[in-house]
């Protein structure tokens, strides 16, 4: 079995549009970004709970969130890619402890300038449908409001937390957080990075020699 990979990255830095090219090679993503989402879409308890704090850009607290993903992994039988968990050092403590335990990880940093994500962050619309994340600016589908790759019309959205003020505040917090969350996992030997600033394709050829 390979390694779980954990994609460490900023907001906009590319996460889940690499974790779903990943899919091809064996993985299973897991974001918890697109649970709360998900569980916000459903106005579930926990989705009432948590949409005021994602809709500010904070962070859902570490045990519901490690909760949450306990629920959704199954990590005997496949190797997967946690995308937006962990979040910090405690939450890459709990993965560790309750989750992974002794499995083989790998932690992959996508490393980028975060001045240019406000950017990238507030022309991302994604597909109701199929999940597939487009960009306005770079990555435009074929035909208006229409998902290139499931053909449903009308169904690319704006995330509610992708306004230019909200972005603001995540990059923020990204910021506070990321330098002891590398150092976890750099005292392990667990961490490589890759440049999440090269054009998507580009990424996933690094992301595929580091998982080879
Ligand atoms: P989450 O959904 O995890 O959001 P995030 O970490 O802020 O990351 P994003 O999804 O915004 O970015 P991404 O890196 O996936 O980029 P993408 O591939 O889409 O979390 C949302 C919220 O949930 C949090 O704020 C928090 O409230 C809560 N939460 C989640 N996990 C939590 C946890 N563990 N603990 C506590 N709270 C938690 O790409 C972005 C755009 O860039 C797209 O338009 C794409 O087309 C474009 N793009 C991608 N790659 C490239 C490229 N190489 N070149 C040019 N453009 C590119
Ligand atoms: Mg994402």
């Amino acid at each position: 079995m390979k390694p779980h990979l954990i994609i460490l990255g900023a907001p906009g830095s590319g996460k889940g549009t690499q974790a779903a090219k990943l899919i091809s090679k064996g993985f299973k993503h897991v974001s918890t970004g697109d649970l709360l989402r998900s569980e916000i879409a459903k106005n579930s308890e926990l989705g009432q709970k948590v949409s005021g704090i994602i809709s500010r850009g904070d962070l859902v607290d570490d045990k519901t969130v490690m909760a949450l993903l306990k629920a959704n992994c199954d990590v005997d039988k496949v190797s997967y890619i946690f995308d937006g968990f962990p979040r910090n050092v405690y939450q890459a403590e709990m993965l560790e402890a309750e989750l992974l335990k002794d499995k083989k990880t790998l932690a992959v940093y996508f490393n980028i300038d975060l001045s240019i994500l406000v950017n990238r962050v507030v022309n991302r619309r994604t597909c109701g449908t199929c999940g597939e994340i487009y960009n306005l600016a770079t990555k435009a589908p074929r035909v208006l409001d229409t998902c290139d790759k499931c053909g449903t019309v009308g169904s690319l959205k704006q995330r509610k937390d992708d306004t230019e003020e909200v972005v603001s505040n995540r990059l923020k917090i990204f910021k506070e957080t990321v330098e002891p969350m590398l150092s976890f996992y750099k005292s392990r030997r667990e961490l490589v990075e890759i440049d999440a600033s090269m054009p998507e394709e580009v990424v996933f050829d690094a992301l595929e020699k580091v998982i080879s």
